[in-house]
């Protein structure tokens, strides 16, 4: 029986956090009491417009505080129009997305944006207004209604680093208006910006060098650390805070239930300093958090940290003071196109080793690839010892995912080259990074097999792994690249597009025609995930190790949890290996369901193996 009312609920969690909240609030805003209490305003605000029904949701996952860590959570990743024109359309296809065992979407950017200018979605005009072409804003509503009906979560995007240069904020600031110009970072000349471009680094090198964009409207130079139209948000404003958290707790308040923090190390800037990371981020996050678990505590917070492990671990904050109950494995994410293309485990496993020595608690959202390019930020000081060096790897990557390298076939693009320090990322599908584009295009059946293999072992590794996985929309069935964007002018200097093609909905249905790709991906993809939500070992509260396998194109991973052990290989090179492995005798092969020992395993070309062992269930 719920007796409290919503109100005494409301008070309690907000004095049960409030001194921590006004010191945190105090301290960034030099103590400044008038936009405090504005503040908790527009949390009571918030709370007050909360529909009763996520109220409700919110009281169920306080009580089952472990809800989003559960063995069957699968994400897949879409843009709305790519995957199905607009918000009705994903709401009409919700049977796909549960036929794919699919649990949480991660919906890009769907507020308004202007074309041509977006980024996108990543430049939002009017963070309370859904881009007209997928919907409105109670298409949003609905749809979250709909999923929360069949269990399944919504995570949308909330651009809080900067907004378009059309949000009405920056329509104003152009206009002349000294408020509206404070909550940006405004210059009347290049001295500070010149000074400042001295010690930050730049995110678009290429398609939008350097950090600042002179406004010939206002006759002042702007912050636009990503693109021009990309307005930098000034948090040292209380009232920038105040009115995007308000923000915020509005798209909370439609049913997401996971917001991700785009862009948020970049959310605090400081003369002299490289912008990124401050420890003031770090407060503001806090601060986000303690509002969130005060007006909609069933939700949770993603923070995009694309950065070495050292500097995204602290978005987790700590036990007592938690950040982002969610961030992306980045890291481990490159290393393995590294590993594809070098054949050669030892990284992936050094890096494995730095997650796995990590608490249970933090939840790692594990990914192939995202809608963004793969970013070669690999441990150089360890590859260093076997003589490599950053700008020389870095190329050989590249020249072979992008199948420039003789014998690659490979099929990614270069994205962001930066000729001046050596540096490029790299886009493309998961299938075409495999190989398995190539090898359709030449009519190669043998081929074909064996890039398919490599996308299958891939989503295996992906699986293994404690945390979330996610799934790109259309890797499920192999989608290719997608070479459109090249005629289009307001995409063509942007590879990124090449992995946001259309979903295609005539492949999706040869999923259910045996032999095709698809069909091989997708039941492939369905089996291992069905065993990952069946056995408690693959859970985050498992123990992790690195199993060694004597052989440096396998890599072994062992996994246990409550008398049930897992020992996970991967080949992954294009010949056969041996595992030199001397685990447990009477295994099961958790795919084949054959019993066999996890000794002196064999494994052909680009092939894994789950061995299982209860070892709590002992036989005679
Ligand atoms: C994030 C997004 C990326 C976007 C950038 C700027 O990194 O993932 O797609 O370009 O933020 O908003």
């Amino acid at each position: 029986m719920i007796s409290k009312t919503w109100e005494t609920e409301f008070r309690e969690r907000l004095s049960q956090a409030y001194d921590e909240l006004k010191w945190l609030y105090y301290e960034l805003y030099h103590s400044d009491g008038k936009a405090f209490d504005y503040f908790c305003t527009v949390l009571h605000e918030f709370y007050r417009n909360r529909p009763d029904a996520l109220k409700e949701l919110d009281r169920r996952r306080l009580a089952d505080p472990s809800w989003y860590k559960r063995t069957d959570m699968l994400g897949m990743q879409m843009y709305v129009g790519a995957f199905a024109g607009n918000l009705k359309g994903v709401e009409s296809h919700l049977d796909y997305i549960k036929d794919c065992g699919v649990n949480y979407i991660h919906l890009m950017p769907l507020l308004q944006s202007p074309e041509g200018r977006s980024d996108g979605g990543y430049a939002v005009s009017d963070f309370r207004q859904v881009q007209p072409e997928l919907g409105t804003m109670e298409d949003l509503a609905d749809l979250a209604r709909e999923c929360h009906h069949d269990d399944i979560c919504l995570c949308l995007d909330f651009v809080m680093n900067h907004t378009s240069e059309d949000h009405e904020w920056a329509l104003k600031a152009k206009a002349g208006d000294a408020e509206a110009q404070s909550r940006y970072f405004f210059y009347d000349n290049w001295d500070i910006p010149s000074e400042f471009e001295k010690t930050v680094p730049q995110v678009f090198p290429t398609t939008a060098p350097g950090n600042f964009t002179w406004c010939p409207q206002a006759g002042k130079v702007v912050m636009t650390t990503f693109y021009p139209y990309q307005w930098d948000l000034n948090y040292a404003n209380p009232v920038v805070f105040n009115d995007m958290t308000a923000n915020m707790l509005f798209l909370y308040n439609q049913g997401i239930d996971i917001i991700r923090l785009d862009a948020v190390p970049y959310i605090w800037k400081e003369l002299g300093t490289n912008c990124r990371n401050l420890p003031q981020v770090h407060n503001l996050v806090r601060i986000m958090h303690i509002a969130s678990n005060i007006v909609c505590p069933g939700t949770l917070m993603l923070g995009e940290v694309v950065m070495e492990p050292s500097k995204v671990v602290p978005y987790f904050g700590t036990v007592e003071k938690p950040e982002c109950q969610m961030l992306y494995n980045v890291t481990t994410m490159a290393s393995t196109w590294h590993t594809v293309a070098t054949k050669d485990v030892r990284l992936l496993k050094h890096q494995l080793g730095t997650v796995f020595a990590l608490p249970h608690d933090y939840m790692f959202l594990n990914y192939l690839r995202c809608h963004d390019d793969i970013g070669w930020g690999l441990d150089y000081g360890f590859l260093r010892q076997f003589g490599l060096d950053e700008v020389a790897h870095k190329k050989y990557l590249n020249d072979f995912l992008t199948g420039t390298l003789f014998g690659s076939d490979m099929r990614g693009e270069l994205y962001n080259n930066d000729p001046r320090l050596g540096d490029a990322r790299l886009c493309g599908t998961t299938a075409s990074l495999c190989g398995i584009e190539a090898a359709e295009y030449e009519g190669n059946s043998v081929k074909a097999d064996r890039g398919i293999r490599l996308d299958i072992l891939l989503h295996a590794f992906l699986l293994t792994q404690s945390g979330i996985p996610i799934i790109y929309s259309g890797d499920e069935i192999g989608q290719l690249n997608d070479y459109g964007y090249h005629q289009d002018p307001l995409k063509w200097d942007d590879s990124r597009y090449i992995h946001r093609g259309s979903f295609n909905w005539e492949e999706a249905e040869k999923r259910y025609t045996p032999g095709t790709r698809q069909e091989r991906l997708f039941h492939a993809l369905r089996e291992l995930e069905q065993l990952r939500a069946s056995h408690e070992v693959f859970g985050n509260d498992a123990d992790t190790w690195i199993c060694e396998t004597y052989n440096d194109h396998v890599l072994g991973i062992g996994r246990y949890y409550n008398g049930e052990k897992l020992i996970a290989l991967f080949n992954f090179s294009d010949e056969d290996q041996t595992a030199w492995i001397s685990e447990d005798s009477g295994c099961t092969n958790l795919l084949t369901g054959t019993v066999c020992d996890a000794r002196n395993y064999g494994l052909h070309s680009y092939e894994f193996v789950w061995l299982y062992k209860n070892l709590s269930v002992q036989s005679g």
